[in-house]
């Protein structure tokens, strides 16, 4: 039996970054991630491209070293309007994006709130996408894995869980895949919620805890396991930091490794996960995050 699905979030769309060292940035998504930099939005971000969407990640200069806000694609505008009544009913200051903001994003129309960790959700349909152009990685790599599964995944920090889980699940839709509830530190559990609006197995995972940065992970698909492993390889070649090496996860049965970004935060870097069908998908809980690997360095 199926989760209850209405209207809800399409994809994954855009994910902004607020970050204190642009060059070292550009650097490492240009050469390491395999992204390709893409000049500049009307209000100053630096665009990376992933596919054909003219800007997947925009990077402002505001020092936070944390995101800025998410993007989330819907359809158009009857999914618009639906996701904004249902936020507005459900007591959320929602507002309707202005002509700049709309530009700044090359999207037909926004509407943009607070999620209850305070983050900014952006909300948009009609992104601009550059066929005409396509994306080049200044990597040897096979690609990323986007389309309907959009962008890839992030995991939040949402000390508030009750309220989060609300907000995601009664009004963007999301429905649950599953949860994880495993030991980080001694005697320290945490019980990670993890939630799909695509084939994805998750788009979005909240964890129920106060933490320095919002943002405790993104993550990238590639197409081939080849990229993840010749990655691995470059990124120990480099010196960048691993926070936790290859392995693969117990939920998703995703194949990968977590770096430190510029930024302090990490990126996951993977290959192979398993996709949900909601017509037979059951939600279950593990007690692991891993299947093997992951270990965590230092
Ligand atoms: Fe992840």
């Amino acid at each position: 039996m199926s989760q209850q699905s209405d209207v809800k979030i399409g994809s994954f769309g855009y994910l902004g970054i607020g970050v204190s060292d642009m060059a070292a940035w550009k650097d490492f998504a240009a050469n390491v991630l395999g992204l390709m930099v893409a000049g500049e939005s009307s209000d100053g971000a630096t665009l990376l491209r992933m596919d054909e969407m003219s800007r997947r990640f925009m990077l402002y200069p505001t020092g936070e070293d944390d995101v800025t806000f998410y993007g989330y694609e819907v359809a158009g505008r009857a999914q618009l309007d639906t996701i904004e009544d249902r936020l507005a009913k459900g007591d959320v200051e929602v507002t309707r994006a202005s002509d700049e903001e709309k530009k700044a994003r090359a999207v037909v129309d926004m509407i943009h709130c607070k999620d209850p960790s305070g983050v900014r959700i952006e909300i948009f349909y009609g992104p601009k996408v550059e066929f005409e152009k396509p994306f080049h990685s200044a990597r040897p790599i096979s690609g990323f894995l986007t389309g309907a599964q959009g962008l890839g995944h992030t995991v939040l920090s949402a000390p508030d869980i009750k309220a989060s889980r609300n907000f995601y699940e009664n009004l963007l839709g999301f429905l649950i895949s599953d949860y994880i509830t495993m030991e980080v530190a001694p005697k320290f559990s945490l019980n990670l919620v993890f939630m799909h609006c695509n084939p994805r197995h998750h788009t979005l995972a909240l964890a129920p805890v106060k933490t320095p940065k919002k943002l405790f992970h993104f993550m990238l698909q590639l197409n081939s396991l080849d990229d993840v492993g010749a990655t691995h390889d470059l990124v120990k070649s480099r010196g960048i930091k691993l926070s936790m090496d290859l392995g693969k996860h117990t939920n998703d049965h995703m194949v990968s490794f977590y770096m430190k970004t510029p930024s302090g935060f990490d990126v996951e870097y993977g290959w192979g996960a398993r996709v949900i069908d909601d017509a037979t998908w059951h939600v279950t809980q593990h007690n692991s995050g891993s299947v093997w690997g992951h270990k965590r360095a230092g």
